[in-house]
């Protein structure tokens, strides 16, 4: 085995897996502040930016050569009801507006969701303690649809109630908007690995926790229903979340579909690399590219990524 392995061209040759800077998504954070470029302690590199330095940052990434963004709204109030997440003047509409007025050939994606938008911090409506899966969305597709009308190129729901992406597909078909597609996070389970996210947009659940509506990370054939109903539903692309955890359940989704799959190297994920390397303990780039190589390897065709800048970088 180690002929083809005795130069850096015989490798190249038989190099199964490539990653390229085309296939990945920088996740933004945007504040409904002005002028704001505010570190987030536990994810070094990454700001939770204004509209303006928002701007400006997703220039840089195009630039870069990074295809696409996804856009994450911190508000500056929140209520019981959610009301930021699909209020036409919310911070993420208002955000989907300036970056793709600046940087039309930029795909700006949206994470459809109610839990950095309502003070009890869940995924969706709350009603007697517990979170009511219908009544939730009607909130989520009026929160897609919101995202649609501002511009939005992809709308990513990624609250876990049954139903939403049929919900979704229906209302923005109904409203005009039969070409803006859905990359459904349908396997996203309920894991440890979200714990910086939730310090950067402050959606730490007040009562109780996700798993009753994210899955058990136990299952992997569930995962597989998972995606097979949503893209029953209408979903254009299935996601798994976290990864590196998540591998095989990548490659299960992949052969058992042969839909588009997404992978979401998540903040955790992130914050750990980050943190081995700024003690040194590890190779940074090297472990890195080594994960988002490993993700693309069992099946993932775009990767959602903290790292995507910095890969643009490395692999350039
Ligand atoms: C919203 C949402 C979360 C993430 C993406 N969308 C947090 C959660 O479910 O608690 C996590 C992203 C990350 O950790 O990088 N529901």
């Amino acid at each position: 085995m180690r002929r083809l392995r005795a130069t850096t061209a015989l490798r190249d040759l038989v190099r199964e897996t490539e990653l390229s800077v085309r296939h990945l998504v920088q996740p933004l954070f945007v504040v409904a502040d002005e002028a704001v470029r505010e570190p987030v302690e536990s994810m070094p590199g990454i700001n939770r930016l204004s509209i303006n330095e928002l701007v400006e940052e997703a220039g840089d990434l195009h630039a870069a050569g990074v295809p696409a963004v996804l856009l994450f709204g911190i508000p500056s109030a929140k209520d019981e009801v959610g009301s930021g997440a699909y209020d036409e003047e919310g911070v993420v509409q208002l955000a989907v507006r300036a970056v793709k007025e600046s940087h039309p050939g930029l795909t700006v994606m949206t994470d459809v969701c109610l839990c950095e938008y309502t003070s009890h911090g869940h995924c969706g409506f709350v009603r007697d303690g517990e979170v009511d899966n219908d009544i939730s969305l009607e909130l989520l597709a009026k929160t897609a649809i919101s995202h649609a009308e501002a511009g939005a190129d992809v709308v990513c729901p990624s609250d876990m109630m049954d139903g939403r992406v049929g919900m979704i597909r229906l209302q923005l078909d109904e409203e005009g908007h039969s070409s803006v597609p859905i990359i459904a996070y349908s396997a996203k389970y309920a894991s440890a690995f979200y714990g910086p996210f939730r310090e950067a947009v402050d959606s730490t659940p007040e009562f109780g926790d996700r798993r009753g509506y994210q899955m058990d990370p136990a299952n992997a054939a569930e995962a597989v229903r998972e995606a097979k109903l949503d893209l029953d539903e209408g979903a254009d692309v299935v996601m798994v979340k976290p990864a590196t955890p998540y591998l095989d359940v990548i490659r299960r989704i992949k052969d058992e579909t042969g839909a588009p799959v997404a992978a979401y190297q998540v903040s955790g994920e992130y914050s750990a690399l980050k943190a081995a390397a700024s003690n040194g303990w590890l190779d940074e780039r090297a472990a890195a590219l080594e994960t988002l190589t490993s993700i693309k390897r069992a099946g993932a065709d775009l990767i959602f990524t903290y790292y995507a800048k910095e890969a643009a970088e490395w692999l350039r």
